[in-house]
């Protein structure tokens, strides 16, 4: 018997840039990645996302595999200045009605829509204003919010405010690999301060409109081992769960920073600077799930050197990393570790263990596994696209998943990344992690992966056969 609750969602996922090409299409405004991937050696091989999989106009087709595939949810995000062009005021209806349209085909396969409002495109005209450092940004998030509950609330139950905010404000902010390209810890985190404000309104908006469905935020999990029982190195390790977990989760599940750390952050950088309200917004606006993007665990060593030198210089960041601390650790390669050829380690353990981490710190939250996969150049074999470690990957870590509702954990969906080929941002299009794979040189041809017939049939066992 499968341990899968009876209402448990076989989803897949992806993300707007990622898929939708249609750039300037039909009125859609700039956003802050139609920039940015036009700046040459930004990208790999100056890959953007002008036509990505051109799902923008191919939606129907891609909606009809996905009903042979038994697909259950379907994952994916709106473009913001596809709706507001200019990030607030003018609507622009085009958008709305593709977005319109994409949810009555899911619908009416029967496939329920899971919506990310924040999938990391910001419409350019609000990066000019200062971008998620200014506060009127959180405020404009919370006006999109509302336009989309407006129009698909009646029919969307599941919704997503933001997706990893490690990533858009650590590598926007921090390593400077992604837009607005800044390096400074200090505003890394007073941005990260107005996200999570953004998610509480944009909470709130949920609430006061009484929509009938569910609210959630999106987070990397990402379990962290030290490599050694060493002292050091466990320590090292506790601050990196401290640092890329507890700082991301504490705020949208406990409606309040870790303690610790925020006493650290506003005596290093005076960050995050509160408004009059934010500790009530935070606190009364918490979600209802957490939706979880899974991949990897990090192996974690203590950086000793960096520690010296960040307590000699008595309040001067350690050297880059995620909010100014990194230099206190180092994450290492787990020498008995099996990694992708990108260079994650493959741990499904991870999955059970980050789940159960989850519900010891923040209670028995419901779980959406919106994120998973495994990105690969994927075999062409007689024109067939055999796909096995992809099988491998995931078969391992739906058992993993399993192994965490055993414990107890109320895990409702699992939503692997991604349902097709499609942009890697940093990547271009060689990083697979379809269902279905696209053929550039072929008129973006869709083709049916063997990892395609295999998740059809998880999907018709319930999880039994995989
Ligand atoms: C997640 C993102 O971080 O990882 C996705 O939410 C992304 O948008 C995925 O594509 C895989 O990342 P990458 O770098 O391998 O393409």
């Amino acid at each position: 018997m499968s341990a899968f609750p009876k209402h448990f969602l076989w989803g897949a996922a992806t993300a707007a840039y990622q898929v939708e090409g249609a750039h300037d299409a039909d009125g859609k405004g700039p956003s802050i990645w139609d920039r940015f991937s036009h700046i040459p050696g930004t990208t790999y091989q100056n890959t953007n996302g002008d036509v990505a999989v051109d799902h923008y106009h191919r939606f129907r087709e891609d909606v009809a595999l996905m009903a042979e595939m038994g697909l259950q949810s379907y994952r994916f995000s709106i473009s913001w200045p596809r709706l507001l062009p200019t990030g607030r005021g003018e609507i622009n209806e085009a958008g709305v009605k593709f977005y319109s349209d994409l949810i009555d085909a899911l619908l009416a396969h029967n496939i329920v829509p899971m919506i990310t409002l924040y999938h990391w495109d910001l419409p350019q005209a609000l990066q000019d204003e200062g971008g998620w450092e200014a506060r009127s940004t959180a405020e404009a998030f919370a006006e999109y919010a509302r336009l989309c509950y407006d129009r698909f609330g009646s029919r969307v139950k599941l919704w997503d405010t933001f997706n990893e905010t490690i990533v858009f404000i650590g590598h926007g902010y921090i390593t400077g690999s992604h837009p607005p390209s800044v390096k400074d810890p200090a505003r890394a985190i007073q941005a990260c301060h107005h996200v999570f404000i953004a998610h509480a309104l944009a909470v709130k908006a949920f609430r006061e409109m009484v929509i009938d469905g569910e609210i959630g935020f999106v987070n990397v999990l990402q379990p962290h081992t030290p490599l050694t029982d060493k002292q050091a190195d466990r320590d090292a390790s506790a601050l990196a769960d401290a640092i890329h977990t507890h700082w991301l989760y504490d705020p949208v599940l406990l409606g309040t920073y870790p303690a610790a750390l925020l006493a650290q952050t506003q005596t290093l950088w005076g960050v995050p600077r509160f408004a009059p309200g934010d500790d009530a917004l935070l606190r009364e606006n918490r979600c209802d799930f957490i939706g979880l993007n899974y991949y990897r665990r990090e192996t974690v060593v203590a950086n000793e050197e960096e520690t010296r030198q960040q307590s000699n210089n008595s309040g001067e960041p350690g050297s880059g990393g995620e909010f100014g601390f990194k230099g206190l650790f180092k994450f290492v390669r787990n020498p008995d570790g099996v990694y992708t050829d990108w260079d994650w380690e493959i741990w499904p353990q991870g999955l059970t263990d980050g789940i159960m981490m989850i519900k010891e710190r923040y209670g028995n939250i419901p779980v959406y596994i919106t994120e998973n996969g495994l990105g690969a150049k994927d075999p062409i074999i007689n024109g067939e696209i055999v796909d096995d470690p992809r099988i491998e990957y995931l078969r391992m870590h739906i058992i993993a998943l399993e192994k965490a509702i055993d414990l107890g954990a109320d895990v409702r969906g699992y939503y692997p990344w991604s349902f097709i080929d499609l942009l890697s941002w940093l990547n271009g299009y060689k990083k697979q992690y379809g269902f279905v794979y696209v053929d550039h040189n072929q008129d973006l041809v869709r083709k049916r992966k063997k990892s395609f017939f295999w998740y059809q049939n998880v999907i018709a066992s319930h999880g039994e056969e995989r």
